[in-house]
């Protein structure tokens, strides 16, 4: 069994990012990442403090833009309107969920597609699903950027998808799909799950219930990618997968934390990246 080592090749990414924007910067284009964080939920505090200081870190230039819970969806439509017509800005980020009075979809389709850094733009999506887009969602991108590292190839591969939110588990599906795996696509309300995840050699769990998957569900030798983050009563950060139990029973497993979690912001430093390249 491997350890897949997010947190290593996000550091590897962002040091190659830094240099590509040293050289940018000297063409005169620094890029600018807005991330808008409305209310104060715990969890999206920390998520927005972390993209935060990364993107100082690397270079870009970062506007944390905190808004009280009682925002008006029309007072949030502005901001981003502004936002996409102030030409220091090339990504866009609202950190989800939003407040319940927000309408999240018009939020998300009021972002400028060439700014939608998190890809979730229906432009966006679309792109991914025909395998056009330049904007890709972080999590599942940061998921195969972690593949390519370790020479995993999806080609041909029985891949099975736990989780159907918009952000991880339909644009995987999309992006494991592009890349020649067979893909099926599991959540809630699917019969027979151990059937499907025991036939499957790479396994992606991404639906936020702590170690749901468990040694009896998995074929030996299967690769399991770990997209949960769950804090514990007592304080413990566990993922999606009992990693204990599965981890001996695989071929190579991604960590909690410690694997995907620090692609996910690597991903997002990648995207305003390709954002101020391709600005105008
Ligand atoms: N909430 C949880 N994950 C994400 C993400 O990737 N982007 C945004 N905007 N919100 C999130």
């Amino acid at each position: 069994m491997q350890i897949l080592d997010g947190k290593a090749l996000s550091i590897k990414i962002k040091e190659k990012l830094k240099d590509e924007i040293t050289t940018l910067k000297k063409d005169g284009i620094t890029p600018g990442l807005a991330v808008i964080l409305v209310g104060e939920d715990p969890a999206s505090q920390t998520y927005v403090n972390a993209k935060d200081r990364a993107s100082q870190e690397v270079g870009i230039y970062s506007k944390k833009i905190t808004l009280p819970p009682d925002t008006t969806q029309e007072a949030l439509l502005q901001q981003i309107a502004d936002l996409n017509a102030d030409n220091s800005i090339h990504g866009i980020l609202v950190q989800l969920p939003l407040p319940k009075h927000i309408d999240t979809a018009k939020v998300i389709e009021a972002i400028a597609p060439h700014k939608d850094v998190d890809g979730f733009h229906e432009l966006n999506v679309g792109k991914l699903s025909t395998g056009s887009a330049k904007l890709i969602p972080c999590t599942p991108l940061g998921v195969m950027e972690i593949l390519k590292e370790y020479n995993i190839d999806p080609m041909g591969l029985d891949a099975c998808v736990l989780g159907r939110s918009n952000i991880v588990g339909k644009p995987m599906m999309n992006l494991l799909l592009n890349a020649g795996a067979t893909v099926t696509i599991c959540h809630s309300k699917t019969k027979n799950l151990k059937e499907k995840t025991s036939r499957a050699d790479l396994i992606v769990v991404g639906i936020g219930k702590p170690e749901m998957l468990q040694a009896d569900m998995i074929k030996e030798g299967a690769i399991i990618i770990d997209v949960g983050i769950n804090r514990l009563e007592s304080g413990k950060l566990v993922g999606d997968v009992a990693f204990t139990s599965v981890a001996p029973k695989c071929s190579y497993i991604t960590p909690v934390p410690g694997g995907v979690g620090p692609m996910t912001i690597a991903m997002l430093l990648q995207n305003t990246l390709i954002a101020a390249k391709n600005k105008g």
